[in-house]
């Protein structure tokens, strides 16, 4: 178990902190829904709706219950090794860290490349800044759909005002290759400060 938590270990790590165990919350029936079908399929999903309704909460929900599945001494080394390279990145850290690369465009920054070949990439806030001239959440979203590995990407935007930014394209990525989950629907969170 100790030789799983270290390999586990900057995979739990990206996610941030007030997150790490939402896996443990207790949830209402229409998120736990939510939750329990997206470690039971493992696809792409698409978290949209208002700040505050738990969008990044649920994503990392369900990264936290796909670590925990590989935290017992059954776990293969293959499904721990598998795991250890799930990613939480939010599309500001993302642009952040690209922009500073000192190699600039011509080559990914080490955040993009992990979230290019994680196992399960949850890209949270995608969009952020749809003014940038560079994206680079978009285009690992696009990278990993065509690479087939899931990503569960959580936006504040509408699918008209992305395509407007970026084009119908991305657009049509992001909102028809994934499973659409709007949280406008779900009841109000309580707000935890
Ligand atoms: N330990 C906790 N248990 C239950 N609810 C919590 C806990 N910690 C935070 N919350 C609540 O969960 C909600 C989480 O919202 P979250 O940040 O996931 O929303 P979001 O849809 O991603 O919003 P945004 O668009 O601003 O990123 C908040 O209302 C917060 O008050
Ligand atoms: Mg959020």
């Amino acid at each position: 178990m100790r030789r799983q938590s270290a390999r586990l270990a900057d995979a739990v790590e990206s996610i941030p902190e007030r997150f790490r165990n939402a896996h443990k919350w207790t949830w209402d029936k229409k998120r736990q829904r939510v939750i329990d079908a997206a470690v039971a399929t493992g696809g792409h999903l698409l978290l949209t709706g208002l700040p505050g309704q738990g969008k990044s909460a649920i994503a990392c929900a369900i990264l936290g219950r796909r670590l925990q599945s590989v935290q017992h001494d059954c776990a293969t080394w293959a499904e721990v090794e598998d795991a250890s390279t799930i990613r939480f990145i939010s599309d500001p850290d993302l642009c952040r860290a690209e922009a500073m690369h000192p190699l600039g465009s011509k080559v990914d920054s080490p955040m993009y490349m992990a979230g290019l070949h994680a196992s399960l990439l949850v890209l949270d806030d995608l969009g952020f800044d749809l003014a940038s001239r560079r994206h680079p959440g978009a285009e690992l979203v696009m990278a990993r759909y065509n690479a087939r590995r899931p990503t569960i990407v959580t936006t504040g935007h509408t699918r008209s005002v992305v395509e407007e930014r970026w084009g119908g394209g991305v657009g049509r990525r992001i909102w028809t290759q994934s499973f659409g989950i709007n949280c406008d629907e779900f009841p109000a969170m309580e707000a935890v400060r």
